[in-house]
């Protein structure tokens, strides 16, 4: 445990090395929006779709360089996402990773232009290196999937259902669905670039979406749980934003105890399709795992 948390720890910090590697430079006049970029990415974060690329690469017996302007263009995606669900026209939170939002530091526009700011320059890290990558046709796939999951079949279709169902009554199906893409997509776009990369079969990756969807629908009741248990302190971001924003989630609709249940469920099957891949990565099997007791 002691061991596994070090190991987190050390890999998250090489993690945040690759990110910042690619992050641009702060000049010209413009230079105020590549600020707040660089703020919003630099503020923290668990750093964990990156992670989850990394090791199912390594699952696949791959640590090549090409996956790393994947790495950080997914980081870029995932935090634009936050930047802008915490917009006041979305979730109107005032607190991300521990510091002012975005645009409480530097205005509603900037807030706005950084995300548009942070999703365009991932494809431009990526598309930059899918010219240089020693396998085009696995980088390509890999682009592919990028913007297919952050898209409107991904993050975006879920946060726009998310948004439009705001303090109206949402069903079990409807919110999984929501789940599935405002969250799941990237940790499936995490997992299945990784298995791409790393030359999977068609099989395998799709065994990896299942496993990634499993981990991301237990990521987001984790989150939901989070919402109401924990504090303003240790999860970096503002708590008992579901119920200021009127949103239905998995504890409003069954209960904490029921979620909680739903987390260890979601995360047995993944682990269970895992298993079932005859592949070992012990630090991710145990990392998947880790995330059901997450406290952040
Ligand atoms: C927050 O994601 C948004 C959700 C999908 C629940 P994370 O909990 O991964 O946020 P960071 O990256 O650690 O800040
Ligand atoms: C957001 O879900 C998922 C995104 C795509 C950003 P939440 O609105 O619950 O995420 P948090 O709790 O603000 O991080
Ligand atoms: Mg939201
Ligand atoms: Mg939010
Ligand atoms: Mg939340």
């Amino acid at each position: 445990m002691e061991e596994f948390a070090k190991i987190l720890d050390k890999k998250t910090t090489a993690v945040e090395q690759i990110i910042y590697s690619y992050l641009p430079k702060e000049v010209g006049k413009q230079s105020r929006v590549m600020e707040a970029m660089n703020y919003s990415v630099k503020a923290g974060g668990k750093r964990l779709r990156p992670i989850l690329m990394q090791e199912t690469a390594l699952l696949f017996g791959y640590s090549g360089d090409d996956i790393k302007p994947f790495m950080a263009a997914l980081e870029m995606i995932h935090t634009y996402s936050l930047v802008h669900d915490d917009l006041p026209a979305m979730d109107n939170d005032d607190i991300r990773r521990g510091q002012p939002t975005t645009h409480k530091k530097f205005g509603h526009a900037m807030g706005i232009l950084a995300g548009d700011g942070l999703l365009n320059y991932a494809y431009e890290v990526c598309a930059g290196a899918i010219a240089e990558s020693s396998h085009t046709d696995r980088a390509v796939r890999a682009f592919k999937l990028l913007s297919e999951k952050s898209g409107i079949y991904g993050m975006i279709g879920g946060q726009t259902v998310d948004v439009l169902l705001t303090g109206k009554p949402v069903d079990k199906d409807t919110l999984d669905f929501i789940y599935r893409l405002k969250t799941g997509a990237l940790i499936e776009a995490a997992m299945m670039i990784g298995a791409v990369l790393a030359g999977a079969s068609d099989n395998e990756t799709e065994a990896v979406r299942k496993i990634a969807l499993g981990t991301g629908m237990a990521f987001q009741i984790q989150d939901d749980i989070l919402d109401v248990e924990s504090t303003t302190k240790e999860l970096g971001k503002p708590v008992l934003s579901d119920e200021k924003n009127e949103k239905t989630t998995y504890v409003t609709l069954f209960g904490i105890d029921n979620a909680k249940e739903k987390v260890r469920e979601y995360t047995n099957q993944a682990l269970e399709l895992f298993d079932g891949l005859g592949r070992a990565n012990d630090f991710l099997r145990e990392l998947l795992i880790k995330l059901v007791s997450r406290k952040k």
